[in-house]
């Protein structure tokens, strides 16, 4: 399967939002990246659901909404009403992470768990075969234009692996950091669905940029 890009509207135009999301419509990405922060869980907040809304009356592309709040299930069947798609929660803001995983799904959509980088991957063992995608923190969450951990890759290489051996069949997600640097070696360890913020929206032209992360190809040619 050919990778799959997901601009993070957290770095756009809040004053020209249409203009941004248009320009996604009209680009080669796959998906919206919707960051929602509490100020709980992460120390920022960024924006809810008249400005979720406001983006899927235009948005021609699956809205993915990564939730950096605690205690997510009181939230769910609004953000599913207000147009998500996929519906990705943090383990660590997740007491019955079982059960959130289940009502994601009940509502339609798909589910996805998102791991900070000091959370270890075989916490996602006894959870891997209910999950749609697993989303890999490459910063720690709360604001976009930080620096790239460098230990996803591995993470990334462990989730490829605990996927294999349980059969289960998922996404995996970075994001935090992604960038026309990173973005090969990420692939090449098994990421899917590469998430992008400053790398395209500080870019001088933001349509290029996805170009640019879309083209990359991990195969290796051989000689
Ligand atoms: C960080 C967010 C990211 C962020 C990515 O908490 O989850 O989606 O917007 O932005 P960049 O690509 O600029 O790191
Ligand atoms: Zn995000």
């Amino acid at each position: 399967m050919k990778h799959l890009i997901a601009p993070s509207i957290l770095s756009a135009d809040f004053a020209n939002l249409q203009h941004d999301v248009q320009m996604i419509n009209s680009s080669q990405a796959d998906w919206f990246h919707i960051d929602i922060m509490d100020g709980v869980f992460v120390p920022n907040i960024s924006f809810g659901f008249p400005v979720l809304t406001a983006i899927a009356k235009y948005a021609k592309k699956p809205l993915d909404v990564h939730l950096m709040i605690v205690d997510p299930d009181r939230y769910l069947e609004q953000f599913k009403k207000a147009g998500a798609d996929i519906i990705t929660v943090h383990y660590e803001a997740c007491t019955h992470l079982h059960r959130t995983v289940h009502a994601i799904k009940d509502l339609g959509c798909k589910a996805g768990i998102a791991l900070n980088p000091h959370t270890p991957v075989n916490v996602l063992e006894n959870v891997i075969e209910d999950i749609d995608l697993v989303l890999i923190m490459s910063v720690n969450p709360g604001f976009g234009g930080q620096k790239f951990i460098e230990q996803t890759y591995q993470k990334v290489r462990q989730v490829r692996q605990l996927a294999t051996q349980k059969n289960a069949n998922l996404l995996i997600q970075v994001d935090g950091g992604v960038s026309g640097q990173n973005a090969l070696p990420l692939l090449k360890a098994g990421a899917d669905v590469l998430v992008a913020g400053n790398f395209v929206f500080a870019s001088a032209n933001p349509i290029q940029a996805i170009a640019k992360l879309k083209s990359i190809s991990p195969a290796v040619i051989q000689v």
